[in-house]
C-alpha cells in the first residue's frame, strides 16, 4: 500500500489524473439528483413582481450600491433565525434581476426589512442614519428626498423583466404609470393597484402625495422586503419534497 501511495505521490501525471477522478465522482453525487427534480425554487403562496414603485425603489437601491454593505438572505442558521427571521426561500427571489443576495454585511441584512420600521423612520434613517442610530456607520441619501423620481421609462423596466420571465402582465405594464402615482397617495383610488399587487404598501412616504421622489420610490421597496410570503402557511416538510 506505501509502495503504490509513493509511486501517485512522485508521479505528477498519475496523481493529476486520479484527482480529477475523485472530483468527478464528487460532482457526479451532488448534480445527478438535482435533474430527477422538475424545479428548485418550492412552490409558495403570495410571490407577485414588483409594483411600479418598488421596483423603481429597487432600481435606486442598486444605482446607490446599498448591497456593498446590506445582504438580502437569511440562512438556516440559529443566530440568523433568532435575529432576522424566516431563512430565505428561493421562490421569494425569483423575479428579482439581478438577485441582491449579496455577499457582505457591513449593515444588518435587509431581506426580512418590510414592516419593521415605520415609513418617517426609514426617510429620518435615510436622510441621517446618525439621528436615529446614533453609532452608525452608514452614509447619508439625504439628496434621494430631493430629487423626483424619473420614471418616464417604467414601462420599458417591466417588459424587459417580462422578456426575463417575470409575469407582468400587459394590463400592469399599460397601467405602470398610474400604479406608480397611485402608490405614494393615500388619498387617491389604490383599488386596481392592490388588486395587481397585493400587499403594496401605499403612503405618501416623504414627498408630496401623488408626486413621488427617488426616496418614496425607495421606502416603498424597503417596506415590501420579505413580506410577501405568508409564512403560517408555509410547510416545511412540504418544501422539502
Ligand atoms: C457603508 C456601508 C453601508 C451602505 C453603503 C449602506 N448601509 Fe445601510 N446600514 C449600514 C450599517 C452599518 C447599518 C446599521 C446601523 C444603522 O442602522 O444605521 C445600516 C442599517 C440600515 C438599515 C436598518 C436595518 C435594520 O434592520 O435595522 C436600513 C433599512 C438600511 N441600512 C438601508 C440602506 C439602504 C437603502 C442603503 C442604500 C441607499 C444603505 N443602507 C447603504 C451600512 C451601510
Amino acid at each position: 500500500m506505501a509502495f503504490t501511495h509513493e509511486k501517485i505521490e512522485t508521479n505528477v501525471i498519475l496523481m493529476a489524473v486520479l484527482t480529477l477522478i475523485t472530483v468527478a465522482i464528487g460532482g457526479l453525487v451532488q448534480i445527478v439528483p438535482l435533474f430527477t427534480i422538475e424545479s428548485t425554487i418550492e412552490k409558495v403562496d403570495g410571490m407577485r413582481p414588483y409594483s411600479p414603485l418598488e421596483l423603481a425603489g429597487r432600481n435606486i437601491y442598486i444605482r446607490e450600491g446599498c448591497y456593498t454593505c446590506h445582504s438580502q438572505q437569511v440562512r438556516p442558521f440559529r443566530d440568523e433565525l433568532e435575529r432576522y427571521g424566516h431563512f430565505s426561500l428561493a421562490a421569494e427571489s425569483m423575479y428579482d434581476h439581478p438577485f441582491q443576495w449579496g455577499s457582505k454585511r457591513t449593515g444588518p441584512d435587509l431581506a426580512r426589512l418590510g414592516g419593521k420600521y415605520s415609513n418617517d423612520w426609514h426617510v429620518a434613517h435615510l436622510i441621517d442614519p446618525r439621528a436615529v442610530v446614533p453609532e452608525s456607520i452608514m452614509p447619508p441619501y439625504a439628496f434621494l428626498a430631493r430629487r423626483p423620481l424619473e420614471a418616464n421609462d417604467i414601462e420599458a423596466h417591466l417588459r424587459t423583466l417580462r422578456l426575463l420571465g417575470v409575469p407582468y402582465t400587459d394590463e400592469m405594464i399599460a397601467n405602470a404609470r398610474a400604479d406608480l402615482v397611485a402608490q405614494t397617495d393615500p388619498d387617491g383610488n389604490s383599488d386596481a393597484l392592490l388588486k395587481r399587487y397585493p400587499k403594496a404598501v401605499v403612503a405618501a412616504f416623504q414627498g408630496e402625495p401623488g408626486k413621488p421622489t427617488e426616496m418614496d420610490a425607495l421606502v416603498a421597496y424597503l417596506q415590501m422586503l420579505g413580506t410577501l410570503v405568508d409564512f403560517k402557511s408555509v410547510n416545511i416538510e412540504q418544501l422539502r419534497q
